[in-house]
């Protein structure tokens, strides 16, 4: 099917899905969200998504086949390795470009690129430095380096990172170059949304797809626990379900975004 010419392109990012219920989440509401919004493109961050830990096969099918157009990953990318086995058949997945030793069997999955209409979509997912506690390299080296071999393209950056103040520096050095630009990987989503003065949307962090009464997507009670005792804990498995997220819409030929909207609401 052929779109019609469009001025402006509808994008809907959410943050990470962590375990079950936030696939659930994010499963059965994906085409009441893409209605409800208008939107053209959907992008979830699904690092979380196979109990707390990476994304086996199954569920990123599950996730596309329920009309997510792309998901990107972060500092659990090899959480299951299973990723090493099938991303080559999983065009929609896209993994930090900046992962030092990136395995030759994720480097065709550094962008995901789509044509809505007129426009042309890139999507690259990024990891922060500071306590990521992987070898990374410059995410700022990182963005320039792609950014300078295809300028034209309209990019949309998951920057996945811990530290408040790195991503809010990392938002300003790529507004003007990027036109979204969503901070994952805490779980907790911000209130910082905006448009930035080059006119690329951004949020600190999307947040969390997942168990709204959970310690950002871990069994509170068992974390309770955990604290004083030294014992383990897991992904929580039992509660109701939240999607958080950001969206944003963006004219296609400035490249800037033009409206916002932060995306927070439980569900059943
Ligand atoms: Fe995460
Ligand atoms: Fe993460």
């Amino acid at each position: 099917m052929k779109l019609p010419n469009k001025e402006t392109i509808t994008i809907l990012a959410l943050g990470d899905i962590v375990g079950r219920v936030g696939r659930n989440a994010v499963v059965r509401n994906c085409r009441f969200l893409k209605e409800k919004y208008h939107v053209d493109f959907l992008i979830v961050n699904g690092e979380n998504a196979t109990h707390g830990n990476g994304l086996i096969y199954k569920q990123y099918l599950e996730l596309i086949n329920a009309g997510c157009d792309c998901i990107t990953m972060g500092n659990h990318t090899y959480g299951k390795k299973e990723i090493l086995t099938y991303a080559k058949n999983a065009k929609k997945l896209v993994v930090p470009a900046n992962l030092v030793n990136l395995e030759p069997e994720l480097q065709q999955n550094i962008a995901y690129e789509q044509k809505i209409g007129e426009a042309r979509i890139k999507v690259i997912n990024l990891l922060g430095i500071d306590n990521i506690k992987l070898s990374v390299k410059s995410p700022f080296i990182a963005f320039k380096e792609i950014y300078e071999k295809d300028p034209e393209a309209i990019y949309i950056v998951d920057f996945h990172a811990e530290l408040t103040a790195e991503k809010n520096s990392f938002g300003y050095d790529i507004d003007g170059r990027a036109s979204m630009m969503f901070g994952t990987h805490t779980h907790v989503q911000t209130a910082d949304e905006r448009i930035m003065p080059e006119g690329m949307a951004y949020i600190t962090d999307a947040g969390m797809c997942g168990i709204r009464e959970s310690m950002i997507g871990f069994d509170y009670k068992e974390v309770k626990k955990a604290m004083w005792e030294g014992t383990s804990y897991s992904v929580a498995l039992k509660g109701k379900g939240m999607i958080n997220g950001l969206l944003t819409t963006i004219d296609i030929h400035s490249k800037k975004a033009i409206a916002i909207q932060r995306i927070n609401f439980d569900v059943e």
